[in-house]
């Protein structure tokens, strides 16, 4: 029972990151290292079954181990410079071996429908291509890096057509120039470089090691490019492992893709446990902090909606239909965390008469305790100062406490002014609450 208990809530609170993710880019760079790695089937299917859920799902691979492992057999020295490789004539055969390699393997598993896997029956389709032109690295700082190449363009519109058919796109980090010559690119710049040109929803960079912080150890959950920027300034010897995708982090979000996440792939299930469990278990890059607090549009309704029917269903919030909420959307606002909706509150104005009423006043039952009621209504307040409203009221059957704690008191229906004593309902018997605008 309790097996089953557990299960349901698990998926009950998935519920909204699956609704939040379908139809959006995401897209998902791994290293050579993963692909060698035993489990690396268990990502597979894990991204098998993003695609099924309707993500538009782009993967991007590395191939760096299987160039060193090439190289060593025909014992060929790696060069690195800056951490780049030089890749000379016999490296370029090895890239070009490698990432034909690695793009069928990642093919064979994505095509896995037999009956014991766990995408049985779901028929994947997976396309690659020329998607990447290339230009060569060319000589920096008297270091010629040969075959080296950087992106030059990206073919969004090719790769958004296979996404439209719901066909998962597969990436080398091969770009060809359009001379024809072949470039050995590095894997995380050509996902940024992707995602940017897609204008993804996510880049997610499936990492050898966590993100913590190396003063004390602790997980970095979230971080600004600010605050991503100051921790690589302020722990310059910080691993390589890291370095390289928070530096790809920050470059996507400036280049405009508002979330990357840096996930340590080693960790069985991580990439569903980020995208699907309330505070993840990666580290989350975005320009802009992580939740926000600001005036809702239409497109918030769904979240709104879904925060608040549970609430009605206990009573605790008078029933409004979708038109409702649409008719009066500019006197919302809301708390969004990460792309959901965990908080609102409106403040339906009467200026005319100066009084104001706040309705709708919801934090998830997740984030509650957080002072987030406080900030919301905090706002509330301020707009109707700003609107020089002189008194607040709250019609409240189960919170009456939260509010005379605020400064509301107790009051009567006489105290209502006349539209808003037409709206009351004597059904539900609310408490009617008042507070001076200071
Ligand atoms: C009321 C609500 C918005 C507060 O959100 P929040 O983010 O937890 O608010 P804050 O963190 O600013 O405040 C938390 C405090 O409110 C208290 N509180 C929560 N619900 C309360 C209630 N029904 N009555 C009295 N106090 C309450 C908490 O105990 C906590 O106080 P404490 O830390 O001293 O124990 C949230 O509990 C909620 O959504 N409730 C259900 C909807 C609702 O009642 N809306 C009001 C309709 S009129």
């Amino acid at each position: 029972m309790a097996l089953q208990n557990s299960f349901v809530s698990w998926f009950r609170n998935s519920s909204p990151y699956i609704h939040a993710h379908r139809n959006k880019t995401f897209v998902i760079s791994f290293g050579g290292e993963a692909v060698l790695a035993a489990d690396f089937d268990h990502h597979v299917h894990d991204f098998a079954l993003l695609s099924s859920l309707g993500i538009r799902l782009v993967l991007v691979h590395g191939i760096r181990p299987h160039i060193d492992q090439r190289l060593n057999k025909l014992n060929h020295p790696a060069l690195f410079h800056n951490n780049l490789r030089i890749t000379d004539d016999l490296a370029l055969q090895c890239a070009k071996e490698a990432a034909g390699l690695v793009r069928v393997e990642i093919e064979a598993l994505l095509s896995m429908g037999l009956a014991n896997s766990p995408m049985a029956g779901y028929e994947l389709k997976v396309a690659s291509g020329n998607f990447v032109t290339a230009k060569p690295m060319g000589v920096i700082d008297g270091i010629d890096y040969c075959h080296t190449g950087e992106v030059r363009r990206v073919d969004s519109a090719a790769i958004h057509q296979q996404l439209d058919q719901n066909i998962i796109v597969v990436i080398s980090p091969i770009g060809y120039s359009p001379s024809g010559e072949i470039f050995n690119l590095s894997g995380e710049q050509v996902a940024t470089d992707v995602a940017i040109a897609l204008n993804a929803e996510k880049l997610i960079l499936l990492t050898e090691k966590s993100c913590s912080n190396p003063s004390n150890g602790e997980p970095i959950r979230q971080m600004t490019t600010t605050e991503a920027h100051a921790l690589l300034q302020q722990h310059p010897d910080i691993s390589e492992l890291i370095h390289l995708p928070i530096k790809a982090a920050i470059q996507g979000c400036q280049a405009g893709i508002s979330r990357v996440h840096l996930i340590d792939r080693t960790q069985d299930g991580a990439l569903l446990l980020e995208l699907f469990t309330r505070d993840g278990i990666g580290t989350l890059i975005s320009c802009t902090p992580f939740e926000e607090l600001r005036t809702a549009t239409l497109n918030d309704i769904g979240g709104i909606l879904e925060l608040i029917k549970p609430l009605e269903q206990q009573g605790i919030l008078a029933k409004r239909s979708r038109e409702k909420i649409e008719m009066e959307i500019s006197d919302y606002i809301v708390i969004e965390r990460d792309g959901l909706i965990i908080g609102c509150t409106a403040l339906h104005a009467n200026p005319q008469e100066q009084f104001g009423a706040i309705a709708c006043l919801a934090v998830h039952p997740d984030y509650r305790g957080g002072s987030r009621g406080q900030r919301l209504f905090d706002h509330a307040c301020l707009t109707a100062k700003k609107l020089k409203l002189n008194v607040l009221f709250v019609l409240s059957t189960q919170t009456t406490h939260w509010f005379i704690e605020r400064g509301f008191i107790l009051s009567d229906i006489n105290s209502l002014p006349e539209p808003l004593k037409k709206l009351y309902n004597p059904q539900r018997n609310s408490k009617i609450l008042r507070r001076a605008v200071e």
